[in-house]
């Protein structure tokens, strides 16, 4: 357990406009989290005082190439790499399509791809494209019963031609987080690409792209406070190496910009340098104590018209969780929540192979707890559940 000290959530609360409006609970994080004032300022203050293309010699387009500059040492310290390892996009999953593509120009019919099933379609999708354009085999590592990566399946699949091991760090559907250092070392051994989806995990804890091993790595910041964007690191030799899909005259340094097509969404960068001032600010220790206290409350309540998909304690997982409720169809379920004023999902979540898996057709309800819920509405969403019949 961490010693942080506890968070002040009355007053973290204060910082985001949609919890000031107590319009309804916010348990909908795992597909975008809210946003606090000083990422809504950041946008509106880049449109004000600095909106113009890069490498001007005027004033605004200045202090725009300042305004990047500041994003990629921001997203370096994010994620523990450099700055030239970085690489801004629209979302994580048109960054993993153009990623993916860039990397695969040198595979040949016959290399092959290890996924996972816990993954998000966009950690897979791209795979199964790039499997299609160029006669490559794509193999699917299960998870167990319980909603944890089966490793001994992913070892068993990684071979001689394998070229990328693409794995999520956390599941957006179960919560389960993946020993992704673990899975590095295993494509390591057999000369492939760790290639991690760490758009669930990034909400919930530290990343660090050397400790891990991690050869190329995606989130993006909507769901961590920040603006509609997408985020990658790429190893630095592997940006060196991999030839870019780019026009001619676009700058080829830092060598992230090379896989950055046209021109940025300048002022979403700027709410993402705040974004992550918001979570520096805080602290690690302190943001996941507090949703780990949520997570353990809502698994100690849950009524018993209920039945949890994934890991039943808060080792090994976020706090995402999965249920289905006896009696109700997911969509069903999600509705009259809505009703009673609590925002969570139904379905699955894009993880397209993860409820097929579970025998659950129709999906399951996601509610998901962030560092800015409160106990209360742990207590409250528990009592809604329980009402549903
Ligand atoms: C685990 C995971 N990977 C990838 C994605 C896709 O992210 P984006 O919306 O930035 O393309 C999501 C979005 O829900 C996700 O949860």
């Amino acid at each position: 357990m961490s010693a942080a000290a506890p968070l002040d959530v009355a007053a973290v609360r204060a910082r985001f406009p949609a919890l000031r409006r107590n319009e309804q609970v916010f348990l909908d994080a795992p597909a975008g989290t809210q946003v606090p004032d000083a990422v809504i300022e950041a946008v509106a203050g880049y449109l004000r005082e600095s909106n113009a293309n890069l490498g001007g010699a005027f004033g605004t387009s200045r202090r725009s190439d300042e305004l990047v500059g500041h994003a990629r040492t921001t997203a370096a310290r994010f994620l523990g790499c450099t700055a030239e390892e970085v690489v801004f996009g629209a979302n994580s999953t048109t960054l993993n399509f153009h990623l993916s593509r860039t990397a695969g120009r040198d595979f040949l019919p016959g290399d092959e791809i290890v996924c996972t099933r816990l993954d998000h379609d966009a950690n897979i999708a791209p795979w199964l494209e790039l499997a299609h354009d160029r006669g490559l085999t794509v193999r699917v590592a299960d998870f167990r019963d319980d909603g944890s990566l089966d490793l001994d399946d992913l070892a068993r699949l990684i071979g001689p031609r394998t070229r990328v091991v693409a794995c999520t760090w956390a599941s957006n559907a179960l919560g389960t987080v993946n020993d992704v250092a673990r899975v590095a070392a295993l494509a390591h051994a057999a000369g492939a690409l760790a290639w991690i989806d760490a758009v669930h995990w990034a909400p919930h804890g530290p990343i660090d792209v050397a400790a891990i091993g991690a050869d190329v790595l995606l989130c993006s910041p909507y769901k961590f406070y920040g603006p509609h964007l997408g985020l990658a690191f790429v190893r630095a030799a592997l940006l060196g190496g991999w030839r870019p899909y780019k026009v001619r005259p676009s700058d080829p340094f830092p060598l992230g910009h090379r896989h950055e097509t046209g021109t940025a969404a300048h002022e979403l960068l700027a709410g993402f340098v705040a974004a992550v001032e918001h979570i520096e600010g805080l602290g690690w220790p302190a943001i996941q104590a507090q949703e780990r206290a949520l997570g353990e409350r809502f698994l100690a309540g849950l009524p018993p018209n209920t039945r949890l998909h994934g890991l039943p304690a808060m080792e090994g997982r976020v706090a995402t969780f999965c249920v289905s409720v006896d009696g109700v169809a997911p969509a069903e379920a999600a509705r009259r929540l809505a009703e009673k004023g609590f925002a969570v999902w139904d379905g699955d979540f894009y993880a397209h192979e993860v409820m097929p898996r579970l025998g659950l057709p129709d999906g399951a309800v996601r509610i998901g707890f962030v560092h800015y819920n409160t106990r209360d509405e742990v207590d409250g969403v528990l009592a809604a559940l329980a009402g549903l019949e």
